[in-house]
This record gives C-alpha cells, sequence and structure tokens, in this order.
C-alpha cells in the first residue's frame, strides 16, 4: 500500500465510531454515559457526537499506556507522517512530552544544556529529574526586544566546555517563528554522541511544507515534542513526541510518558490527533502554502502601515535567525509609543480581536489555515486604525532605542535544591541579592525571569515592574498580588 493510501487511515478514531456504533451498554466511567447523566445544558451545547466518543481505555479502544491495538496502530501512521521511528501521543500537552524528554535523558545530578529562554515546563522536568541545567545564552534581538534561539557557536562552546552532558535541548522553532540552523547544532551534538531534544511546541506543521524551517525530524535530532494542538489541527493538549535513532529507547520513553500520564486517557483527543496526522498529510502542504501567501501579503500591508513593522526574510543571518515561519506575523508596535499590550486591548475593545500574545514592543499573531482573507483583511483594516489614533511620528527616545529584553541572572543552587530548600517570604521589591525559590515569568510566553536557584537581581526586579506597569500578566509566586516572593532562607550566625 502506498504512503498516500495508508495516511489516508484513521484507525483510533475509526475504531471508536464501529465502537459506539454497536450501542454497548455501558456499566463503566465515564458516569455521564455518552451525556445522559449530565447537566442538560452543557449536553447540549456540547453535542451527542463529543460524548458518545468521551469513553477510557476499555479493550476495545487499546490504551495508552500500554498499546497494542488502534492507538499503536495511529502512532505508527503518525511516526511514518512526522519522519520518525516512534511517535507517541501526549494528552498532557507538549509539557507532559518535554517532561518526558528530559526525564528520559537524564538523571539527578547529571547535565543538560539548555537555552535560558526556555518555557517553564522544560525548567520543571529539570526539577522533578534533578539534572543540573547548564545554560546557553540564547541571541538578544534589541531592534524587536525579544530573544532568539541559539548560535552554532554557542552551542559548540558548550559543547566543548560540558562534554559529559546527557542531552542538548533546542527550541525550534521559537514562539516567534525563528529557527537557528538544527541540522548543524545536531550534527555538532551527534559529534559527541550527545542526543539532541527539541522543543517543537511551535512546529507541528513545518515538516509538511519545504517552504518552512526543517523539523526536528527532518534535522537528524533524537527526540521531538510537538504541539499538534498549537498548529497542527488537533484538540488543545494534543501532543506528539516523536524520536528517532539508536541514542533513546523507546521502551524507556514509553515507561516515563507513563508515569506523567493520567490513568483516564481522553479519547477526544487521541482521535484528533489521529485524524489531525491524516490531514496534515494529504492537505498540509497545499493549505500551508495558501497561509503564506496570505501572511506574506498581510505582513506587505502591514509594513504600508505608519509606526508599525512585521519583519520578515530580510532579518534572516547565518546565526541564530537561520529561518524563520512567515505565518508568525511579529508586529513591532514600538514607534506607536505604547506597549503591546496596550495594542492587543486596543484590538479587544475596537475590533474584536484577540491576538496570539503582546509584550512591551510587540503583538504576535498567528495566522492558519483556519484563516480567511477576510478575517486577514479586518486585522489590516484595524492596525490601520491604530495607527491613525497613535501614531504621532516623534519617536520617543527611550521606546525607540532601548527595547529591554530579561537579564538572565546567575544559578547559585541547583533548581531541584532551590525547590527543597528551607525558605522565607520577603517583599518581592526587597528581594535584590535574595537566591529565587520559585518561578516568576511573563505568560504568555511563559518564559522565567527567574527559576528557583537563581540570584534576583536589580535588573530582574526593574524589568518585572515594566511589564506589571504595561499590564502585562506577570505570575509564577504562590502571592498572586506580586508584592511577595519565597526565597532561600538566610542561616545567620547564631550568637
Ligand atoms: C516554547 C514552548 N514550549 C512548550 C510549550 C508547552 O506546550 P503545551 O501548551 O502544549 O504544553 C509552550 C506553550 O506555550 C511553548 O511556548
Amino acid at each position: 500500500m502506498s504512503f498516500k493510501l495508508r495516511q489516508q487511515k484513521t484507525p483510533l478514531f475509526d475504531g471508536l465510531r464501529q465502537h459506539i456504533k454497536g450501542h454497548p451498554v455501558q456499566f463503566h466511567i465515564p458516569g455521564h454515559k455518552h451525556g445522559n447523566g449530565m447537566d442538560p445544558e452543557f449536553k447540549q451545547f456540547i453535542g451527542p457526537n463529543a460524548l458518545a466518543i468521551d469513553l477510557i481505555n476499555i479493550e476495545p479502544l487499546d490504551d495508552l499506556h500500554h498499546p497494542d491495538g488502534i492507538i499503536k496502530e495511529a502512532q505508527e501512521l503518525a511516526a511514518e507522517a512526522f519522519g520518525a521511528d516512534h511517535t507517541f501521543f501526549s494528552i498532557q500537552g507538549t509539557s507532559g512530552a518535554i517532561m518526558t524528554m528530559i526525564m528520559t535523558v537524564c538523571s539527578p545530578g547529571e547535565k543538560i544544556l539548555v537555552p535560558r529562554n526556555v518555557h517553564k515546563s522544560i525548567m520543571s522536568a529539570i526539577i522533578f529529574s534533578g539534572a543540573t541545567p547548564i545554560f546557553i545564552h540564547p541571541e538578544l534581538d534589541e531592534q524587536l526586544g525579544i530573544s532568539h534561539g541559539i548560535t552554532v557557536t554557542s552551542v559548540k562552546r558548550a559543547l566543548q566546555a560540558h562534554p559529559e552532558a546527557k542531552g542538548l535541548l533546542v527550541i525550534n522553532p521559537t514562539y516567534f517563528g525563528i529557527s537557528a540552523n538544527l541540522k548543524e547544532i545536531v550534527q555538532l551534538a551527534h559529534s559527541y554522541d550527545m542526543p539532541v531534544l527539541v522543543d517543537e511546541a511551535h512546529g507541528a506543521h513545518i515538516h509538511f511544507n519545504d517552504n518552512l524551517p526543517l523539523s526536528a525530524m527532518q534535522a537528524g535530532a533524537d527526540m521531538a515534542a510537538t504541539s499538534v494542538h498549537k498548529l497542527g489541527g488537533s484538540l488543545t493538549q494534543s501532543s506528539v513526541l516523536n524520536i528517532q535513532g539508536t541514542r533513546i529507547s523507546p521502551l524507556r520513553v514509553q515507561s516515563i510518558i507513563s508515569m506523567l500520564t493520567t490513568t483516564s486517557t481522553s479519547y477526544i483527543l487521541l482521535a484528533s490527533l489521529d485524524t489531525a496526522r491524516r490531514h496534515l498529510v494529504l492537505e498540509g502542504k497545499q493549505l500551508i502554502d495558501q497561509t503564506i501567501e496570505l501572511a506574506l501579503t498581510a505582513r506587505k500591508e502591514i509594513n504600508h502601515i505608519l509606526g508599525l513593522s512585521c519583519p520578515g526574510e530580510e532579518i534572516l543571518d547565518d546565526n541564530a535567525i537561520y529561518d524563520y515561519d512567515p505565518t508568525k506575523l511579529i508586529i513591532s508596535v514600538k514607534e506607536l509609543n505604547i506597549s503591546g499590550y496596550e495594542v492587543e486591548k486596543w484590538l479587544r475593545e475596537h475590533a474584536n480581536i484577540e491576538v496570539e500574545l503582546s509584550d512591551l514592543y510587540n503583538i504576535l499573531c498567528i495566522l492558519t489555515s483556519g484563516d480567511s482573507r477576510e478575517e486577514v483583511g479586518h486585522l489590516v483594516k484595524a492596525l490601520k486604525q491604530l495607527s491613525d489614533t497613535f501614531y504621532t511620528g516623534e519617536l520617543s527616545l527611550s521606546n525607540h532605542v532601548h527595547t529591554q529584553v530579561p537579564h538572565m541572572p546567575t544559578l547559585a543552587l541547583s533548581p531541584r535544591d532551590a525547590f527543597y530548600s528551607e525558605t522565607e517570604i520577603v517583599r518581592l521589591k526587597d528581594a535584590a541579592g535574595r537566591i529565587s525559590a520559585e518561578f516568576l515569568m511573563i505568560y504568555p510566553p511563559g518564559i522565567p525571569i527567574f527559576i528557583p536557584g537563581e540570584i534576583i537581581e536589580q535588573e530582574n526586579l526593574d524589568y518585572i515592574h515594566k511589564n506589571l506597569e504595561a499590564g502585562l500578566p506577570v505570575q509564577g509566586p504562590e502571592d498572586p498580588s506580586l508584592q511577595y516572593i519565597r526565597v532561600i532562607k538566610e542561616r545567620k550566625a547564631i550568637l
């Protein structure tokens, strides 16, 4: 059977539908029993089909923890589609898949090379596994005020300094759609026989179109955690973990992903992964081509609007910005003299538009095959009105020249040791010089400003203050009002 014919199959989705067609009398959970035992308003709203396939791992439906039936078949088709040797479905998002990757390669005390601007799930995994992170400084973009990926040169230095590390983690592409030269990075790491783990949360679609950056599997990486739910068309929370080669044992991955996964696996999510894979294989290339074309047109129009800029291929270099995903529109608003967050609110209030994220200087809008020309036209029109309202032509020097990216603090204790240390609570404004016992981040994108074990510096506090002033969602500490933070207890000499 040809690749295309095989990929038309959706064994998991078909198996579910076949099962419900027989109308089995269910004396098992979920107790709502295809909706009959639940709140009628919700039942009516969500509809009978979704409720009928909200099932659990009874024998005919296989078991995500020990797949040997329809889930196994669906995972094998996904592996073929993503160019992997094995694919594991994750219903705990890419966060669960990332934790699995790190816990697969690292035992307590072992080193892992990671960029500092990683998602909080990576830091959580470092705490769970007891691994020691060796941070690689990401490239900072002072024009846009964002961090990109890591360069080949910085990876080379990290490998030379820590050849015994158990893995190298790379974000490809970043939240903003920027990719480093992943293929070269993988070759370098492999010259040390070190596995490469890729956070591919923002790249579920890139494997399916040659005009997008190389996917982790195409670049030869050993493992990749991929949010199919973000840009691959499946339901929220469903992701895949792809692996290839001989450095990683699929048996160990299966046992770790199982340890981190609920025993009550959602078949709605699993079926959406099965069908999203089919759609990506059969229609992905053509649909992504159309999306790229739509995004390139939008980018051109946005670049004609006074006070706005939307970078494209002109920002590519041979380093951290080796390639980019044109379907991500990074719209720099700093010349309007208002923050990205104010623009996000303005678009909500004046144009009923919701963006993907905003920060001090930018908004990010993502386009997919779910967007139409009309919707993108609505965005461009709203951005023109925004410019008419705010653009004065006078550039505030502080806004124009000094974009600020978070300062990378120094790690004083391993994140796990800090997390389990004796702690005390101090006022956040007085915390400079203390070692944090908590995470603090702006979400989205969820990249920590500091993590447990890092020394809080005044520069970090100033950055937090600036983001709070701009109304951005700073979060993480136990104290949601952000007045206080938990730090490592200082031991004073006993008098
Ligand atoms: C870079 C990055 N990695 C990992 C994740 C986690 O993905 P998920 O939400 O699927 O758990 C995110 C989520 O925003 C992310 O931005």
